[in-house]
């Protein structure tokens, strides 16, 4: 019995996480489960995308949609159509969708329709924030779902709240699935790629940067780059904090934010972060290098969810651009400040982190395995399935 699963992925956070599970399938389960892996193309800079195949060991897709960048509608609606016509091809038994990205919204569309089981992995969590592109696709992914993975206990009860029942049973299906809490699949990943980022990467020498001694930034959500009033202030409050007290703040930028801080901040603003040798600005770097610099350094700025909770695998704390999260574990255990964009809150938190000597990181994301739950729960699934047709 071989299982067809159908992988769709597109933007950065997805293809790293997609790393996990098609290592444990190599690893454990050829002989049980066969995946094709799908790429949209929401992301497709080399920085973006391939650099992350090159690295992590992750399959070459089977399929290239190649829809690129675009209005939310537009871009989704493409999404559906090519997943569409390849599900027709493939025939999977099972899709495999990630987070809440505009590729995971399209998969859970395309799929529901064509009658295959979804099965979200990240799923349950909830920033309250309809406003924010993410949660819609992220609720409406949930609730087409057979098989839900959450990263946390708070995604599981976010579950619970909408109605979703912890009392289904075999055989799962769209009108009775399963939720299951299962761990991290990115704490699988940051545990496998920390040794290996460790013998590969020399970004820390390459930016001249000195372990305990920068601070790490990571900016792309649309909240942030699209509104002139917030990249400003933030900007502008990174530039003073970098001069300030004398720290190296490293910036690998999401092109999004590369292109908005050119359109959207004022031209003397962009000269005096130019000049400040403190700040430095960069391409986006691989997940080895991004390890890398998450492991040395002293804290971390970031709107990021991934970026967060790596913060939180290494021990580090995190100020948060944003006015809500929903890793709320992080900010609980107050190893994380949500700062939003208020450059108050932003430098009280950066003093705060400054100062603070030994921090609690109580163990939140599972134990590095969820990659390998997953599979056994496709496979159990599956078996159900089939003994109930029969
Ligand atoms: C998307 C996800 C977001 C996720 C992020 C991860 C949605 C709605 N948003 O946001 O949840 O956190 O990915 O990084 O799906 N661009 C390039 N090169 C690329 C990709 C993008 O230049 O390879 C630029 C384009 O100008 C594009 C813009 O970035 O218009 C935004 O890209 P898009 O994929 O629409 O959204 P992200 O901001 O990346
Ligand atoms: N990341 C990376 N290089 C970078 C920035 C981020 O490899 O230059 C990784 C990061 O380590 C994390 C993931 O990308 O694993 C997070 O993706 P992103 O911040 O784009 O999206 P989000 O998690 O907010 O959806």
């Amino acid at each position: 019995m071989m299982i067809k699963l159908l992988t769709v992925i597109g933007a950065r956070p997805q293809i790293i996480k997609a790393a996990a599970l098609s290592r444990a399938i190599r690893n454990s389960f050829t002989d049980r489960l066969q995946e094709i892996i799908l790429h949209t193309g929401q992301h497709y800079d080399r920085n973006m995308s391939q650099v992350f195949f090159d690295e992590l060991e992750i399959p070459h897709p089977d399929f290239n949609l190649n829809v690129g960048s675009g209005a939310h509608g537009q871009q989704t609606a493409l999404m559906i159509k090519g997943i569409e016509e390849h599900i027709c091809k493939v025939k999977p038994q099972f899709i495999i969708l990630y987070g809440d990205t505009n590729s995971t919204l399209a998969g859970a569309v395309a799929a529901s329709k064509a009658g295959v089981d979804v099965v979200h992995i990240e799923a349950g969590l909830r920033s309250f924030n309809k406003r924010m592109p993410e949660e819609v696709n992220r609720i409406v992914c949930d609730h087409v779902s057979t098989l839900l993975f959450t990263p946390t206990i708070a995604g599981y009860q976010n579950l619970l709240r909408e109605g979703f029942s912890d009392n289904n049973s075999q055989p799962f299906n769209i009108d009775n699935p399963g939720l299951f809490h299962c761990g991290d699949i990115m704490y699988d990943n940051s545990l496998y790629f920390t040794t290996l980022a460790e013998k590969k990467s020399d970004i820390l020498k390459k930016h001249n940067l000195q372990p305990q001694e920068f601070v790490l930034v990571t900016i792309h959500r649309d909240l942030n780059t699209d509104n002139p009033i917030r990249l400003t202030a933030i900007f502008e409050t990174l530039n003073k904090l970098a001069y300030s007290y004398k720290i190296d703040f490293i910036l690998p930028l999401h092109p999004r934010t590369a292109k908005m801080i050119n359109e959207l901040l004022a031209k003397e603003l962009i000269a005096q972060i130019t000049k400040n040798r403190y700040i430095k600005i960069i391409q986006p770097v691989s997940f080895l290098e991004m390890i890398m610099l998450e492991k040395a350094a002293r804290m971390i700025i970031t709107d990021s969810g991934g970026v967060q909770k790596e913060a939180y695998f290494f021990k580090k704390p995190s100020i948060i651009l944003r006015p809500e999260t929903e890793w709320i574990e992080i900010v609980e255990n107050k190893v994380g400040i949500l700062a939003n964009a208020d450059p108050e809150k932003i430098e009280n938190a950066f003093l705060n982190f400054m100062k603070s000597g030994n921090l609690d990181f109580p163990p939140l994301f599972g134990d590095g395995k969820a990659a390998e739950f997953i599979c056994n729960l496709l496979i159990e699934t599956y078996q159900f399935k089939i003994k109930s047709n029969s």
